[in-house]
């Protein structure tokens, strides 16, 4: 499959069209943005952990039954995935206060949530991604309310997987992001997974210490982001005990690439 012109670019990612029209090449970038955009930096190796770990994750939903966009690992950093039209919202679950939900509500920061809450934001960095209401994405047709019931409950059943999935290595899921599109298919529409999960979309908090495992780690200056994302891939069993994704090897794995 032969790699295209770049359709989209993001923040943290470019879409390369493929010589297969229903497929696509997802490209993980270095660069770190928060506060929607207002604040940016690069940090080597961030897009290959991105990478692998949104693989795995991605991975382990398609085999509980969770469809989502991702065909396969291509590389480092590039996966093949179903080309889909991205609903323009973010979905936010919670299960533990902290980040914009304190900031908010004034609700104290660690707060456990009863049940999981589930926050729809519009996809506009231009308008800072404001919160909105299920009523503003059927009214403005966003998703039907069949697509968005869907929705909700593979939602649900995600959150519950990854409680798991990290509770078992020693992490806590304390809210994350997803995103999801419709893939047109043998003339049918169905609302999939896409975009990535990963300790960018995710708050991941160790279990004992409530060390910050995700980009929380930038956002708040509190460095040290590619030891933590290592850490998450580890713990998950993707990177072996004694490998080592650092800036350095990773640069140096790029480099052995290019001289074969
Ligand atoms: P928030 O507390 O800043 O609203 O973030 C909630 C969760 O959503 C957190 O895990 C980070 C994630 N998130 C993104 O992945 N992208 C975004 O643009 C925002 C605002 C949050
Ligand atoms: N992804 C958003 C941004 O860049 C917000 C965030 O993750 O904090 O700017």
């Amino acid at each position: 499959m032969k790699k295209g012109k770049k359709l989209y670019e993001g923040k943290a990612k470019i879409i390369y069209a493929t010589s297969d029209k229903s497929l696509v090449i997802q490209y993980f970038k270095d660069d770190a943005t928060a506060f929607n955009n207002l604040k940016k930096s690069t940090i080597q190796g961030k897009g290959v952990l991105n990478n692998r770990i949104s693989e795995h994750i991605l991975t382990n939903l398609t085999q509980i039954g969770i469809k989502n966009h991702l065909v396969k690992r291509l590389n480092m950093r590039e996966q093949i995935i179903k080309l889909v039209e991205i609903i323009p919202i973010e979905f936010i679950v919670r299960n533990v206060a902290t980040g914009s939900l304190t900031k908010r509500l004034g609700i104290e920061e660690g707060t456990v949530l009863k049940h999981p809450l589930l926050e729809y934001c519009l996809k506009d960095d231009k308008l800072g991604d404001p919160l909105i209401a299920e009523e503003h994405i059927l009214a403005f047709d966003w998703a039907t309310k069949l697509e968005l019931e869907k929705v909700k409950k593979m939602i649900l059943r995600i959150n519950d997987f990854m409680i798991g999935m990290f509770g078992a290595v020693g992490i806590k899921l304390i809210d994350f992001k997803l995103e999801f599109g419709k893939l047109k298919e043998n003339g049918k529409t169905e609302v999939i997974l896409a975009d990535e999960i990963s300790p960018d979309t995710c708050r991941l908090w160790d279990s004992i210490t409530d060390k910050r495992l995700d980009k929380d780690r930038f956002r708040k200056d509190l460095g040290d982001l590619i030891p933590a994302y290592t850490e998450v891939a580890k713990r998950l069993g993707i990177l072996h005990e004694h490998s080592n994704l650092s800036s350095v090897n990773v640069t140096k794995l790029r480099s052995i690439k290019k001289k074969k």
